[in-house]
């Protein structure tokens, strides 16, 4: 992907939420990804709704909340890159505050599992974000610096990598950081990107998440470096889903 063109990209995150029944929700949306291009819009579904999701919404890239480093073997429980590719998804979020703070992921296991993806031929996004207590103290910008420096891959560009910045105040709670702090947060993770990856690392996409809804998209998507949003809550209905993508065609 050139540097010049990073095509906005709207991923929802249904988290441990859906059924099968739900699925209805994802063809409404299906219809307007397709109809956007050069938007892009995908939804990271629970493992077992992978398979359905991608047969009943086409138009979007169906993707997983997580995957397991490793390729296959003794991991019960674990779900690999390939298995995720094999039942018709194309990426996979790695390094999720949820996962991080209730599973122990270490940037360490983070970084693998992004390396993971691009071995077994999905692509990534990589979650980074802030305690509050971070915040307040004002050491965001050092902390995301340090879990960038130790999650993301020696190499990457964006045909394959995304990073999304997702201070963890902001998650389901209803509000959001500042324009401006999330201006500046994405200049500084893409300064990170060049550094570590060398100029590819502007073909990166940035993604802001934490509360993200129809009112707020438009300002935030309008930002320098702000290359799409990750959604939790407003991507399980249709309803509040699409505002947000119309929002980023716009
Ligand atoms: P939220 O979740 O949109 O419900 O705040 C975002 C996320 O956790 O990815």
């Amino acid at each position: 992907m050139s540097v010049s063109k990073r095509p906005k990209l709207v991923v929802g995150n249904w988290k441990m939420n859906g059924l099968r029944r739900d699925l209805a929700e994802l063809t409404a949306i299906g219809e307007i990804g397709t109809a956007c291009a050069p938007v892009q819009v995908a939804v990271a579904m629970p493992s077992p709704l992978i398979y359905p999701a991608a047969r009943a919404a086409p138009g979007l890239q169906v993707g997983a909340q997580d995957i397991h480093p490793e390729s296959g073997g003794a991991f019960t429980g674990g779900v690999s890159a390939a298995m995720v590719r094999d039942a018709g998804g194309g990426f996979a979020l790695v390094g999720h505050s949820e996962r991080r703070l209730s599973c122990g992921e270490t940037d360490a296991i983070v970084q693998a599992k992004a390396s993971a993806a691009r071995r077994d031929g999905l692509s990534a996004i990589l979650c980074v974000g802030e305690e509050a207590a971070a915040r307040g103290q004002g050491q965001a910008e050092t902390i995301v610096g340090r879990q960038l420096e130790a999650s993301l891959p020696s190499t990457g560009d964006g045909a394959w990598l995304s990073i999304a910045y997702e201070p963890i105040w902001a998650i389901g709670a209803g509000h959001t950081p500042t324009l401006v702090e999330i201006a500046a947060m994405h200049a500084v993770i893409r300064r990170h990107c060049v550094v570590r990856l060398g100029e590819v690392g502007r073909s990166v996409r940035l993604l802001y998440g934490g509360s993200v809804t129809g009112a707020n998209a438009g300002a935030i998507l309008g930002l320098a470096d702000v290359d799409g949003v990750l959604v939790g809550g407003a991507s399980l209905r249709a309803a509040t889903f699409a505002p947000i993508v119309r929002a980023a065609i716009r």
